[in-house]
């Protein structure tokens, strides 16, 4: 039953982008982008967006749903590419806004150093981010995020069997290892005034801006 947690926070996403670059659009880097619902909400949304992700299989999917041209050439939006965040040349200073949703997880957290280095001056890094649960606040989430997510759940299943929607391919995942705790102390350094913040779905938003 396909209620998608990552899918779930785009329209937060969306809010919080809008709210940090006053919602006039720009130049946009999604990061892992899976099959490009995201990035093709950004796009719609008014931004140029480069969406790159390693898997030459959620790639080809990301292209064929695009609506326009093949996804990777000039003038396509979103641009995908296959490449990894961890070794690809990102422009420097380059994006009003970078995202990765549920994908930092794949790679060493430091990788956000490359990110902020490939930040505007004035733009935002926006992560929706896994980290494994521990401890007393993550059980207490879990008492309701479980009934909630069964509900969800539910009435995602029903709205798709009305519609006969098809459910999407499921892009490559990972068990998150590095506990929030020690996230806010990398982001602490290498993303100075950052904020965490742990949301409902098993999921936590991190929001950096770059000084301008
Ligand atoms: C759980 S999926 C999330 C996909 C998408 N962001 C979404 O919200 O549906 C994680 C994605 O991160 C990608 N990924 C893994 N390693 C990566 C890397 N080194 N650089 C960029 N993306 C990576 C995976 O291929 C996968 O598509």
């Amino acid at each position: 039953m396909p209620f998608d947690h990552n899918d779930h926070y785009h329209r937060l996403l969306l809010r919080t982008i809008g709210r940090a670059s006053g919602g006039t659009g720009g130049r946009a880097l999604d990061v892992g982008c899976g099959t490009g619902r995201f990035a093709r909400r950004l796009a719609a949304a008014g931004y140029t967006v480069d969406a790159i992700d390693p898997s030459a299989e959620v790639i080809a999917e990301a292209r064929a749903a695009s609506g326009t041209g093949d996804g990777d050439g000039d003038g396509d939006n979103p641009r995908y590419r296959q490449a990894d965040i961890t070794t690809t040349a990102l422009p420097a200073g380059h994006y009003d806004v970078i995202t990765a949703l549920a994908s930092i997880h794949h790679v060493p957290f430091a990788t956000v150093a490359r990110l902020r280095d490939a930040l505007a001056p004035g733009g935002t890094l926006v992560i929706l981010g896994c980290a494994p649960e521990s401890g007393p606040v993550d059980l207490l989430r879990a008492a309701v995020a479980v009934p909630a997510n069964a509900v969800a759940r539910l009435a995602v299943w029903t709205r798709d069997r009305a519609t006969g929607r098809q459910v999407p391919a499921k892009p490559p995942v990972a068990e998150p290892t590095l506990p929030l705790p020690a996230i806010r102390r990398q982001a602490a350094t290498l993303l100075p005034g950052a904020t965490v913040r742990r949301k409902l779905f098993w999921r936590y938003l991190l929001v950096y801006r770059h000084p301008r």
